[in-house]
């Protein structure tokens, strides 16, 4: 798993699942990074009643706190790599004696941001460690489609490799945490203005978190869909 732009390697990540290791095919820190992204949502006042869409949920670190937590059939998520939500539920949720909170169904195959499934409109949202390996139009893309999937005033979570507005680009950085960050390659980094940028023209209005105790250093932005 060592090429950081290996998630458009479906195969190369279904062999990875098919050998066992679809905890470390998503980054690892299973506990700490699922049990942070649950709290985070919780302090932000994410509800059990609430109904969430996790973009990139991999195979379900977060999904299976999140199902826990919400009510059931509350929980969705969506990533470009099958393999990886088949592991999160055969595996993950049916070890967590989680089946019945979470309609198979629930759980979509995509890689393009096409929420066009959605019969009803999201609350909260949340990408975490999704945008730090695409190319920014990725991220106006998500945007673009899921304003019709987003309750007016829903929150849309994202995480990003930040640096500051007097950083060039195209210039490497250092995060603490180990992680170096790229203009041009994943992992991607991004300012502030970036976030603000992907927003013009359409019902989001960003604004800067920042830290949020992520092991890596990524930050994060809310993004709020605007009435
Ligand atoms: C580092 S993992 C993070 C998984 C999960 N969000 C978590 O924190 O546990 C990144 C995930 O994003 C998914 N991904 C990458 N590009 C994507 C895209 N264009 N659409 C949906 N998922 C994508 C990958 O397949 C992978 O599961």
């Amino acid at each position: 798993m060592g090429n950081p732009t290996h998630y458009f390697d479906t195969a190369g990540i279904a062999a990875a699942v098919a050998a066992g290791a679809h905890r470390a095919a998503i980054g690892g820190l299973w506990e700490e990074v699922g049990r942070l992204q649950l709290d985070f949502l919780v302090s932000r006042g994410l509800r059990p009643d609430q109904k969430f869409l996790d973009i990139g949920c991999g195979s379900l670190r977060a999904g299976v706190k999140l199902v826990r937590y919400l009510d059931a059939g509350n929980y969705y998520g969506t990533d470009i790599n099958e393999s990886l939500l088949m592991a999160g539920y055969d595996i993950e949720i049916r070890n967590e004696g989680l089946l019945d909170k979470l309609p198979r169904a629930q759980l979509v195959t995509d890689g393009e941001f096409d929420f066009s499934w959605c019969q009803a409109p999201f609350d909260v949202v949340l990408a975490q460690s999704v945008f730090t390996h695409l190319p920014l139009n990725h991220l106006r893309v998500c945007l673009e489609r899921l304003q019709d999937a987003a309750a007016p005033g829903a929150r849309f979570y994202v995480t990003i490799f930040e640096i500051a507005d007097d950083h060039p680009t195209h210039r490497p950085c250092s995060h603490p945490g180990g992680i170096t960050s790229y203009g041009a390659r994943d992992p991607y980094h991004y300012r502030f203005v970036d976030m603000v940028h992907c927003c013009r023209g359409l019902p989001w209005r960003a604004t800067r978190i920042g830290a949020w105790n992520h092991p890596r250093s990524q930050h994060m932005i809310e993004f709020v869909r605007e009435p």
